[in-house]
């Protein structure tokens, strides 16, 4: 019914009040959060996308694997130049195997803290998902608002050096909650019947932080991550980060009441700053009762609680069974990289406000990743040259105590450069991604385009080459597109390289990937026609 095959997304600025203060944002459509894309698994759809606004701006479907159809996935200098202002991009988005909930984002400058929505995939036409069917879906989508313009704010941290300004508020669905000031008469609500369930479309848009949500005096059901069904997990919280998502299932199984959804930041970085305000949505039950002044908050782990966050994590398990992939074991390629948070010194006649006046940065094998000024994808496909370089290195270039308390001085100081992997086509990869503790040890979502993968292992500490690989879960990985790596710890993936073309990676924390902490996958085309990257489309935006 509601499903179609052409959306178009109008960029353009509009008035929001939020905080007892109004700006301009930019939306799609007037629309914030965005409008909610609804597929089946398996189609393809168009969305013609309008810059009506007054910057550079490129649109991303977070999720969408894009099979053999990098060119509108839509990573700003790395598949395509950014739309201009007044200019128009036709982008085709290409579902494959995903079902469940995923989203679709900005991806230049920091557009992407207002600009974004939700992706529902439904399963193939006129089956069900494997799950209980739920009454009603509810869009949950977690972000965060400034109260000043998130130009400035973007800008203002790129010339400081230092961290960006905190958010003033975490918001559901574009609301702050009742514990914000000026925010109660507008926090979203949505209401239920008792004895029935409901499927929570939960989306992490945040910029820069991990949560924990739950709802009061329920359990949730954890059925779907990442656009990928898993095994039900049922938890009294869920830890989310930015770019993830999760298809939960809501019972709605005790008293009539009113209850609070409610959402909080976790940090595990030290002198890292955040609101630690709790974000609210109500749950409000049908029926004959006395509600009470105000609900109660549902109990959820203090801001700095780790083990809660490995707890919750480790427990996600795949569903094997729905998708003809199975983990690789023959591994052609392995890649281990270190994540860190680096300083670099502070260009000649600037004040920098990053540790003791350098400015940050932030690295993957000690390179800090230096975005180009036209996009790699094009590079490649036409062969111009000086553009990126291969050879990202393959192992950290030393070995250390990574997650130890001292750590020698170069492992500070990383280079700069455009720095690719070229992977060959069917290629069997796996990924360690060492976190280390650089400055500080923190926890980064690690994301990559393109593809699902198959998520075989956690750990504290470093990565034991030796050790750890005989804990890994080859039967039941979850399926994710980000990984949470845990402060000082690591996280293994899988996925083969079957699909050719240009596939940005990045730690999903806006500040951290502006810092450099990011790579790119070049996937070389394999022998057959259908193993080969096609032309791009005609009106590619040009730079
Ligand atoms: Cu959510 Cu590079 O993307
Ligand atoms: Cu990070």
């Amino acid at each position: 019914s509601q499903i179609r095959s052409h959306y178009s997304f109008v960029v353009r600025e509009a008035n929001y009040t939020r905080l007892c203060s109004t700006k301009s944002i930019l939306t799609v459509n007037g629309n914030f959060p965005g409008p909610t894309i609804k597929v089946h698994r398996g189609e393809t759809i168009f969305v013609n996308v309008y810059n009506k606004g007054n910057y550079n701006i490129t649109l991303h479907w977070h999720g969408v694997k894009q099979p053999r159809n990098p060119w509108t996935d839509g990573p700003a200098y790395i598949t395509q130049c950014p739309i201009q202002p007044g200019r128009r991009f036709r982008q085709k988005l290409i579902f494959s195997t995903e079902e469940g909930t995923i989203w679709w984002h900005a991806h230049s400058d920091w557009s992407r803290a207002t600009i974004h929505g939700a992706i529902y995939v439904y399963p193939t036409k006129n089956t069900p998902y494997p799950f209980p069917k739920a009454h009603a879906e509810i869009p949950i989508i977690f972000s965060e608002w400034w109260k000043s313009d998130i130009n400035e704010v973007f800008t203002q941290f790129i010339e400081s050096g230092g961290g960006p300004n905190i958010s003033d508020a975490l918001t559901i669905n574009g609301q702050p909650g009742d514990l914000y000031p000026c925010s109660m008469t507008e926090t979203f609500e949505f209401h239920v019947e008792q004895g029935r369930t409901y499927l929570l479309r939960v989306v992490n848009a945040a910029m820069n932080l991990i949560l924990f949500f739950s709802v009061s005096k329920h359990n949730l059901t954890v059925v779907g991550a990442d656009g990928m069904l898993t095994k039900p997990l049922t938890r009294e919280y869920i830890c989310i980060s930015p770019g993830q998502t999760m298809d939960v299932l809501l019972h709605a199984n005790q008293e009539p009441d009113h209850y609070y959804l409610a959402a909080r930041a976790y940090s595990s970085g030290v002198g890292v700053a955040f609101d630690n305000t709790t974000t609210t949505a109500r749950v409000k039950y049908s029926g004959n009762y006395t509600p009470p002044s105000s609900p109660s908050l549902p109990n959820l782990p203090d801001f700095n609680d780790t083990p809660a966050v490995l707890d919750f994590i480790t427990s996600l398990r795949g569903l094997p069974e729905r998708y003809p992939r199975q983990v690789p074991t023959n591994i052609t390629t392995q890649i281990v990289t270190t994540i860190s948070v680096n300083t670099l010194p502070c260009p000649n006649g600037r004040t920098c406000q990053g540790p003791n006046g350098t400015i940050f940065a932030a690295s993957m094998n000690n390179i800090s990743f230096d975005t180009p000024n036209i996009d790699i994808l094009k590079a490649y496909y036409y062969h111009i040259n000086g553009v990126f370089k291969p050879g990202f290195p393959r192992f950290p270039p030393f070995i250390f105590n990574f997650t130890g308390d001292f750590l020698p001085i170069t492992l500070n100081i990383p280079k700069q450069g455009t720095r690719v992997n070229v992977l060959n086509y069917g290629a069997t990869v796996e990924i360690v991604f060492q976190g280390t503790n650089v400055i500080a040890g923190i926890d980064h979502p690690m994301h990559l385009h393109g593809f699902s993968f198959h998520v075989v292992g956690y750990g504290l500490g470093n990565f034991n080459q030796s050790k750890d690989p005989k804990n890994f879960n080859l039967v039941d990985p979850p399926y994710l597109n980000t990984v949470i790596v845990p402060v000082n710890g690591w996280a293994a993936v899988r996925f083969v390289a079957t699909n050719p073309g240009v596939w940005f990676m990045h730690c999903h924390l806006e500040r951290h990937q502006v810092w450099g902490m990011e790579t790119v996958f070049i996937v070389k085309n394999g022998k057959a026609s259908n193993e080969t990257l096609p032309p791009p489309p005609p009106d590619m935006p040009l730079c």
